[in-house]
């Protein structure tokens, strides 16, 4: 059997969260793996006292996570709330891997998703043919999650319609799911809790009832405070998603994703680092998501095509494709950014270079 591509937070990193769970001695909530302090330092990363390295998973201010932890050792429902890319999805995974010791539980939210994709449906042949009984009922990653005292995890809740969500007002409150056609319910077990990710840029969508959002505490995640911070994750989960993939070894650049983070935050604020150059913003995000792609991409090609190398002609065309999302407003902006700012910089000869032969 082939090896997965892509297994589960719990299935990565497995060996970190059985150490973790073996040295910690804290309370653990009921339904826990570990208490929110091993939680907490699963996220952050450090060195236990054996001398066993947790990787960081989650890079920025450890207040926030240590609030979000917080909030699920009680009754209260979690709302990881940002702009795109700012790791909400990845925090929501490695949140449920640590507690629960499964991040699967999982409900995408799209403006189709379906009342059965949050409470319960059921199998329609055996529906039919035996009538409504437990083994033709089909249960949502939720109601599994209530039954089992794990994390349910609800990706883009704000693109759910609204009388699906209000589906979640019972669950989270009464703590219960009613199954009227069995006379029964399914009582959630301790441990069961959920955590939901919504973009900032989609609020309004389905603004969430007050009713919902009262049964969650948010927390925003920022875009990465500073330059080196986001070039530590990007460096960080380049070095991991090459791992994974098995790319060949190219030379880490660390330069160039100096680079293209320089530039994607430029691109963002609006104005150059030393803040002397007013530039104008594209329509997309620019998110620390799409450098980390921008550079894998750059290290694919470095190896299969070039000297193994991570160098400027490698990565320009990503960023262009990263910053040109519309055809006409967004190259504009591209070749205003490229004309005043890259070729400006004495030091940026090879990107500016490389960025006139991308073609257009
Ligand atoms: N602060 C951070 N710490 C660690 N990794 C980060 C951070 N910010 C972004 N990343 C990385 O960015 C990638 C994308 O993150 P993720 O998919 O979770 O974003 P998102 O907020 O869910 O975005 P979207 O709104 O588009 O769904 C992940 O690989 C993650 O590791
Ligand atoms: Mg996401």
């Amino acid at each position: 059997m082939g090896e997965v591509l892509r297994p589960h937070a719990e299935q990565e990193y497995a060996e970190e969260l059985a150490r973790l769970a073996e040295v910690d001695e804290r309370v653990r909530p009921p339904g826990w793996r570990l208490s929110p302090w091993a939680v907490t330092e699963y996220l952050m990363g450090g060195e236990l006292a054996d001398g066993t390295v947790i990787t960081p998973k989650y890079v920025g201010p450890r207040r926030l996570m240590e609030v979000a932890v917080a909030t699920l050792a009680t009754d209260r429902a979690l709302l990881l709330l940002g702009v795109p890319g700012t790791a909400k999805t990845w925090v929501s995974e490695h949140l449920a891997a640590a507690i629960s010791g499964d991040s699967t539980l999982l409900v995408q939210g799209t403006a189709g998703t379906p009342e059965e994709a949050v409470r319960y449906g059921w199998n329609y042949a055996r529906l039919l043919a035996e009538g409504p009984s437990p083994e033709a009922l089909v249960e949502s990653p939720v109601m599994r999650a209530m039954r089992l005292g794990s994390v349910a995890r609800i990706e883009e809740l704000t693109r759910i319609p609204s009388d699906v969500q209000d589906a979640l007002i019972t669950i989270l409150s009464e703590k219960t799911l009613p199954v009227p056609e069995l006379n029964t319910e399914v009582q959630a077990h301790r441990g069961f809790t959920v955590i939901a990710t919504a973009n900032d840029r989609d609020r309004g969508v389905n603004e969430l009832s007050s009713a919902l959002r009262r049964r969650f505490n948010t927390v925003v995640l920022p875009v990465p405070g500073s330059a080196e911070e986001e070039v530590e994750i990007v460096a960080r989960r380049v070095a991991q998603l090459g791992r994974a993939l098995e790319l060949p070894e190219a030379a880490t650049g660390l330069a160039e994703i100096r680079r293209v983070v320089t530039v994607f935050r430029e691109l963002r604020a609006g104005l150059t680092e030393d803040g002397r150059t007013k530039v104008k913003t594209p329509s997309g995000p620019l998110s620390t998501a799409e450098a980390i792609s921008v550079i894998t991409g750059g290290i694919a090609l470095a190896a299969h095509f070039g000297d193994g190398e991570l160098r400027a002609s490698d990565v320009a065309a990503g960023v262009r494709g990263a910053v040109v999302q519309d055809a006409v407003s967004d190259r504009v902006v591209w070749q205003e950014y490229v004309e005043t700012v890259v070729r400006e910089r004495p030091e940026w000869a090879d990107f500016y270079r490389a960025c006139r032969e991308v073609p257009a």
